[in-house]
C-alpha cells in the first residue's frame, strides 16, 4: 500500500517550511508539489526536501488519498486556489508542526498551517486555509476568518475578530476585542488599539491608517507577500 501524500501548492520559501510543519508530525508522509512556474531555484530546494513535481495547478489532478494544502503566502491568491480545488472537491488536510500549541478547544477548518513555535489558547477558530507563522500568539475566543493570515511573532489578544482574507505582518499586536475587517493589512510593528475598516492597512504605534497599497485583483489592499 502506498504512503499517504500530502500535496502542496507553491513552491516559494513558504511550502518549504510547510514540507517540515508537514513532516514534523507525520515523517512517514510523502511529500509532493504543484506550482505554474518553478523558479530553478524552488525545484532544487523543494527536491531537498524530498517533494516531487506534479506540474502546474491548473493541471494537477488528485490521486485517491491525496490531501493537500495551499502554502501561498498572499490570502487573495490562496482564496482564489481554494475555491477552484473546492470544486474539484480535493481534501484539505490540517497541518500543525509538532513544536506548536493548539488548544484542544480550538477549532481548525480544512486547510489551515500552523508553524512552530505559535501558540493557540482557548475557544479560538480558524477558518479554512488561514496560516499562522513562526512564534504567533493568538488569545482566547479570537476568530480568525478563512484565508487570513498571521505572520512571524504576531500577538493577537483574547476575543479579537480578523476578517476573511486579512494580514497581519510581523511582530504586530493587536489589542483585544477589536474587529480587523476583511482584507485588511497591519503593517510590520504596529498595536493596533483601534478596529480596522475593511480593505485598509494600518501602520505604526498606535497604529493609523497608510496609504492604499496596491490592490489585487480581487479589489482589495494587500501587500506583496514574499512567500
Ligand atoms: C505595512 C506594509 C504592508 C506597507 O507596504 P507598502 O504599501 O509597500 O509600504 P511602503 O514600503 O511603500 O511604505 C509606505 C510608507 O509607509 C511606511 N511604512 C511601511 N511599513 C511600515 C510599518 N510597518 N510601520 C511604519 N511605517 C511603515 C514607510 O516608511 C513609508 O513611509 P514614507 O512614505 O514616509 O516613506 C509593509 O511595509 C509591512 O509592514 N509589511 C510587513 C511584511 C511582513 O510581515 N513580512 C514578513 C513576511 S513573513
Amino acid at each position: 500500500m502506498s504512503l499517504p501524500r500530502l500535496v502542496i501548492i507553491g513552491a516559494g520559501g513558504f511550502a518549504r517550511e510547510t514540507a517540515e510543519i508537514a513532516r514534523s508530525a507525520r515523517p512517514e508522509l510523502a511529500l509532493a508539489f504543484v506550482d505554474d512556474a518553478p523558479t530553478e531555484d524552488a525545484l532544487r530546494l523543494m527536491a531537498l526536501h524530498d517533494a516531487a513535481y506534479l506540474g502546474a495547478v491548473n493541471s494537477w489532478q488528485p490521486s485517491p488519498g491525496d490531501t493537500c494544502v495551499i502554502a501561498i503566502g498572499d490570502p487573495g491568491a490562496r482564496a482564489t486556489i481554494a475555491a477552484r480545488l473546492t470544486e474539484q472537491a480535493v481534501t484539505f488536510a490540517v497541518l500543525v508542526h509538532a513544536d506548536a500549541t493548539v488548544t484542544p478547544s480550538a477549532v481548525l477548518e480544512p486547510g489551515v498551517i500552523v508553524a512552530p513555535g505559535a501558540r493557540v489558547s482557548a475557544d479560538v477558530v480558524f477558518g479554512g486555509h488561514v496560516h499562522v507563522d513562526q512564534n504567533a500568539t493568538i488569545g482566547h475566543d479570537t476568530r480568525v476568518r478563512a484565508h487570513a493570515r498571521l505572520n512571524p511573532a504576531a500577538c493577537v489578544s483574547g476575543t479579537v475578530t480578523i476578517g476573511e482574507r486579512a494580514y497581519i505582518s510581523a511582530g504586530a499586536v493587536v489589542l483585544q476585542g477589536l474587529t480587523l475587517g476583511r482584507g485588511s493589512v497591519v503593517g510590520a510593528g504596529a498595536v493596533v488599539t483601534r478596529d480596522v475598516p475593511e480593505g485598509s492597512t494600518v501602520v505604526g504605534v498606535p497604529a493609523r491608517r497608510s496609504h492604499p497599497v496596491g490592490c489585487t485583483s480581487d479589489g482589495l489592499a494587500r501587500p506583496q507577500d514574499p512567500t
